[in-house]
């Protein structure tokens, strides 16, 4: 028999290397594979309720437009957005989610020849994003207590070097870096080194010592700021992110930029959202209560989370990360293996409940 000749495209030699971002499993998958009722997702970082009431009301009345193109420079939402921030609207650049953002800066920045310097473990995209645009990724250790070893980072950081990543507070970990370390390391890193300090979780942060680096970037052309209403307004099913800059830094970014990648109905809810701090505050407050909660509990069953600052607390190893994936997703808790440790999304009330619950089962050999 003649063998058959297989014909492919021809792609990048290096595409099978970049690793692939794997979003949590859905709700709907683990339900059909398991056979349950109800599923809890606590896999995604997501805000557990549904957007606020005006916002829900704002997509429905645009939702008629949606045949048009949305406005490429989004001019309402960047004008709301700066006179809320205390900012002048080209010191603000929006994308769809800050993913999006991250993504275009990193091919900004980068190409053969250069590097990019990320916390290990952190963002996945950090990592994704910098090999996707040929930079060579350069990991640094967390610290011993799962924070950013700034120190360790800025001597990491070559002559190569383009972008260095501070996520704070730190996803899988939840941990923050102190805002006078994060002062001294933008102080200590070379001005042609951009710094992106990604604020995802800026909104839920409340220790005493964390501070946004918002001055910074309104100060320096090399640092920017990224923040998202995918976590505390609830919008992450519409993606829309910001960064926060120099005007002429962020230019230069949104040269490559896809257009229209916020969409209409992103538009508007956005909008809509930062109006109603008192409801971001009521479910940050929310969070606060349950992650307190959630910590509580797990270390009470000899389980003690990293510090978070954030809307997930993160079990470290040596968990045996992907037993408790299985075993808590088999009693219809979704959760994440991150970090090589177990990343759990803070819920509502009843959600953490039967987070418990599942990992009680699981400690008892279920
Ligand atoms: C640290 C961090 N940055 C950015 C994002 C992405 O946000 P967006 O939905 O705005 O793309 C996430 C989402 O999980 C995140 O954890």
């Amino acid at each position: 028999m003649l063998a058959m000749e297989v014909l492919v495209p021809t792609f990048r030699r290096d595409l099978g290397h970049i690793p692939v971002y794997r979003p949590g499993r859905t709700p709907e998958e683990v339900r059909r594979e398991f056979g349950l009722d109800s599923i809890v997702k606590l896999a995604s970082n997501e805000c557990p309720y549904e957007p606020f009431p005006a916002v829900v009301e704002a997509v429905r009345g645009a939702a008629a437009g949606v045949n048009r193109y949305p406005d490429n420079a989004r001019r309402d939402l960047r004008a709301a957005l700066a006179s809320f921030l205390g900012v002048s609207p080209d010191q603000l650049w929006l994308g769809g989610g800050s993913n999006e953002l991250m993504y275009v800066t990193a091919l900004a920045a980068g190409g053969p020849g250069t590097s990019a310097v990320f916390a290990e473990p952190s963002f996945g995209l950090y990592r994704i994003a910098s090999q996707i645009a040929l930079a060579e990724p350069i990991p640094v250790p967390l610290d011993g207590a799962h924070r950013h070893d700034l120190a360790a980072m800025a001597d990491a950081i070559r002559d190569d070097t383009t972008v260095a990543y501070v996520c704070n507070p730190n996803n899988p970990t939840g941990t923050h870096v102190p805002s006078a370390d994060l002062d001294r390391f933008i102080a200590s890193v070379p001005e042609r080194v951009l710094v992106v300090v990604d604020e995802a979780y800026f909104e839920f942060a409340s220790a005493a010592d964390y501070g946004t680096a918002l001055g910074h970037a309104l100060e320096r052309s090399n640092v920017v700021v990224a923040r998202t209403f995918s976590k505390a307004y609830g919008l992450a099913g519409l993606r829309t992110g910001y960064f926060v800059g120099d005007a002429s830094t962020l230019e230069q970014l949104r040269s490559i930029q896809l257009p229209f990648s916020v969409g209409n109905l992103a538009q508007v809810a956005a909008m809509e959202a930062i109006k109603h701090q008192d409801l971001v505050r009521q479910r940050t407050d929310e969070n606060r209560t349950e992650l307190e909660f959630v910590s509580r509990e797990l270390a009470a069953r000899g389980l003690p989370v990293a510090d978070s600052q954030a809307n997930f607390v993160y079990l470290p190893p040596p968990v045996d990360a992907d037993a408790w994936y299985g075993h808590l997703q088999s009693q219809g808790v979704i959760v994440r293996v991150a970090g090589g440790g177990v990343r759990i999304s803070i819920g509502t009330n009843a959600e953490n409940t039967r987070l418990l619950a599942a990992v009680d089962n699981l400690l008892a050999g279920g």
